[in-house]
């Protein structure tokens, strides 16, 4: 198995642990703006690339466009079709790998990837499937976490504690950088435009977060697997914790954040 594919595997592992659903609703609001940004409109062909629980689709769905999602992790299509069918929307769900999108050339008016293309291996392979599966004139909206944003900072900290990942190994937040998101696509030939945005997560306190992503969130359990057995998660906790206190906004009792992320717009020539 090539180092890639052993990426994928513990991908499609990672986010199968704890409770990603409940996680993803974390997120609903940037799909909404990466759908209003896009302008899909009624009747348009949209692929939400690494879909997830759906979100991107269901956004699209909901708004009249004909909505496909694909993901490598059946587990959360299986969420992502209980959800289509609880909003009374069609997605066409399919199983599969960004890097190699199981679609003909130009079958899309528009793709979108959120949190989600960011964690294939090869950056610029998928990257180029994004623009080979859209149609002349279409555009790709990805939204990524930043490097400086409290869930960047977040996967940086870990990074800090596991064993150094492979060689060729591209860091997913990369793609929450502008000048990786114009390189990626120069090839299109398209317009870029890229804003920083955020999502705003509400808890009680610090340790109420901490608790829920130990318990759900895939990177924070595994890492827990690997580090608690070395006595090392204490500390990596506590770091956690201080971090997240940091990034503190509210204003009155509990815990606010709002990780920023990196929303890039890509229109193809016509
Ligand atoms: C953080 S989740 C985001 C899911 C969803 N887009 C959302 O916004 O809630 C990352 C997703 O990327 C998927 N993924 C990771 N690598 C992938 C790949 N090479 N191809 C397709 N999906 C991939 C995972 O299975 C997971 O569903």
């Amino acid at each position: 198995m090539s180092v890639f594919d052993e990426i994928k595997e513990r991908q499609r592992h990672m986010w199968t642990v704890g409770s990603f659903p409940d996680i993803a609703t974390r997120t609903v609001p940037a799909a909404e703006a990466i759908v209003d940004r896009l302008g899909i409109e009624t009747g348009e062909r949209v692929l939400d690339v690494a879909t997830g629980t759906g979100n991107g689709a269901l956004v699209a769905a909901e708004r009249g466009a004909l909505a496909s999602g694909l993901d490598l992790t059946p587990k959360l299509l299986a969420v992502a079709a209980e959800r289509a069918a609880a909003a009374g929307v069609g997605v066409d769900l399919t199983e599969g790998d960004a890097e190699a999108l199981p679609y003909e050339d130009d079958s899309f008016d528009a793709a979108i990837s959120m949190f989600g293309v960011m964690f294939a291996p090869d950056h610029r392979r998928a990257a180029g499937e994004l623009a080979r599966v859209c149609r002349p004139g279409g555009r790709i909206g990805i939204a990524a976490w930043t490097p400086a944003g409290a869930v960047g900072q977040l996967f940086m900290l870990l990074a800090q504690y596991l064993p150094p990942p492979p060689e060729g190994f591209q860091p997913p937040i990369l793609w929450g950088t502008e000048d990786h998101v114009r390189d990626l696509f120069a090839a299109a030939d398209g317009a870029v435009t890229c804003t920083l945005e955020r999502v705003r997560i509400e808890a009680d306190s610090v340790e109420a977060l901490l608790a829920e992503d130990e318990e759900k969130l895939g990177p924070v359990i595994l890492a827990r697997q690997a580090l608690e057995p070395q006595g090392r998660w204490e500390e990596v906790r506590a770091r956690i914790a201080e971090q997240t206190a940091a990034a503190n906004v509210a204003t009155g009792g509990g815990l606010v954040i709002e990780p920023e992320y990196l929303l890039s717009v890509i229109e193809l020539p016509g």
